[in-house]
């Protein structure tokens, strides 16, 4: 059986290029980052030549229009997340500097030596190292859930974790690596039954199923605009009102103040208070536009179209003779699959996969602790996204098919 995608093909110009005379693309690096609809290309472009102006600084036509489109913008992410009010909703650089800001103000207020963040085998780096820096200014401990040798969470494992020393727990939703679901719900339940605030990596959640902040209940969720056909350079960081107010600023500087002299300087209500600097307020209309391009499609065709697609890659992978699929392939994950092919080396089997046009990822993925656990040095990665097909993954395996033949 043949699908076809779930939007026009053509909203993705890069989707009908040539590479290396092959055509069309077949782009299976979605959870690096997505491609971009027109739509989200065209408002932006259609901002810088008839509106840019600073926001929230000028008196100006130009101005009052930018501001009008930044805020409208921060509504359509409020309503995405399912978040109680925009005072909630910070933009960032993306879900790295929201968890970076995180580890940082939480980290500041909350936590001292000896307090304990819980964070999982099976995280990205950005949920990693940003503990680490903070580790390493106050010297907090590190608690690693383990996950199981198919890429579970160790739910009976989490729940032992906590202690009086627990501040926190950052934890991802979706494993960028395995495509792992994690009951992000119940580990939020029982952090709460414990008192202990959490955090949710969404990078590679929000681009495939429904988030509704306040249904889970998760105190902070990070994500970015460019796993979500998006542009690059923002992200968006929401945080329960209570906790904002609560923690201080991450950066000094134009937009987070109130009013500075030497002496004492106060801070800017919510959300400003979190956004130092001119906020790029051209790539939060691309959000925007991006946000409204997938609740138009819905995510019950998402998921469905997704499901489909992955169920369909578990399938004809598992075709392959010497194929090792790393994570839970019998039940539910969201769109990525890493996979080994016999000893062909995955660096060797991406560079190959690109030349017949196909674009996967090769390597540790951002998770080299948990290339550790598993006891590989990375892994060859498909991930699909809305304007994937069953064809490309009928192109994923008889390129696979080729390349064994060449070892
Ligand atoms: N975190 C991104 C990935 O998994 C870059 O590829």
């Amino acid at each position: 059986m043949q699908t076809m995608p779930i939007i026009r093909k053509d909203d993705f110009p890069i989707l009908q290029k040539v590479i290396y005379g092959k055509y069309p693309l077949v782009y299976l690096d979605n959870a690096a980052t997505t491609q971009k609809p027109r739509q989200v290309v065209e408002a932006m472009t259609e901002e810088y030549y008839n509106v840019n102006a600073n926001v929230h600084r000028g008196v100006h036509f130009l101005s009052q229009q930018a501001t009008e489109l930044h805020e409208a913008s921060r509504e359509t992410v409020r309503r995405f997340l399912n978040a109680r009010s925009t005072s909630e909703i910070v933009f960032t650089r993306g879900t790295t500097e929201s968890i970076n800001l995180v580890a940082s103000c939480f980290g500041q207020a909350f936590m001292k030596e000896g307090d304990e963040v819980i964070l999982s085998e099976m995280e990205h780096h950005s949920n990693i190292v940003s503990w680490q820096l903070l580790q390493a200014r106050k010297g907090i401990r590190l608690r690693i859930v383990p996950i199981t040798d198919d890429g579970q969470l160790k739910m009976e494992e989490y729940e032992k974790f906590f202690n009086e020393r627990t501040r926190i727990v950052s934890i991802t939703h979706v494993s960028n690596v395995l495509g792992t679901v994690n009951p992000v719900k119940d580990i939020i339940r029982i952090a709460h039954e414990h008192s202990v605030p959490v955090l949710i990596d969404g990078a590679q959640s929000t681009p495939h199923m429904t988030v509704d902040v306040q249904g889970l209940d998760c105190d902070f969720f990070a994500f970015s605009g460019h796993k979500i056909y998006g542009p690059t350079g923002i992200g968006v960081l929401y945080g329960k009102e209570e906790w904002l107010e609560r923690i201080p600023p991450y950066m000094g500087g134009g937009e987070m103040i109130k009013s500075v002299s030497f002496e004492k300087t106060t801070f800017n209500e919510l959300p400003y208070k979190f956004e130092a600097g001119t906020p790029d307020y051209i790539a939060s209309t691309g959000l925007a536009k991006a946000l409204d391009y997938v609740t138009s499609i819905g995510f019950d065709a998402i998921e469905a179209h997704e499901k489909d697609l992955t169920s369909y890659a578990l399938q004809r992978l598992m075709e392959v003779e010497g194929m090792k699929i790393y994570g839970p392939h019998d039940q539910k994950t969201a769109a990525v699959i890493s996979f080994q092919v016999g000893n062909i080396h995955h660096l060797d089997m991406g560079t190959l996969l690109d030349r017949l046009g196909i674009a996967v990822r090769t390597g540790h993925h951002c998770a080299e602790p948990l290339m550790r656990r598993l006891g590989i040095e990375g892994t060859c990665r498909a991930s699909f996204a809305l304007y994937n097909t069953r064809e490309d993954i009928d192109a994923l395996v008889e390129g696979i098919q080729r390349i064994k033949k060449m070892f």
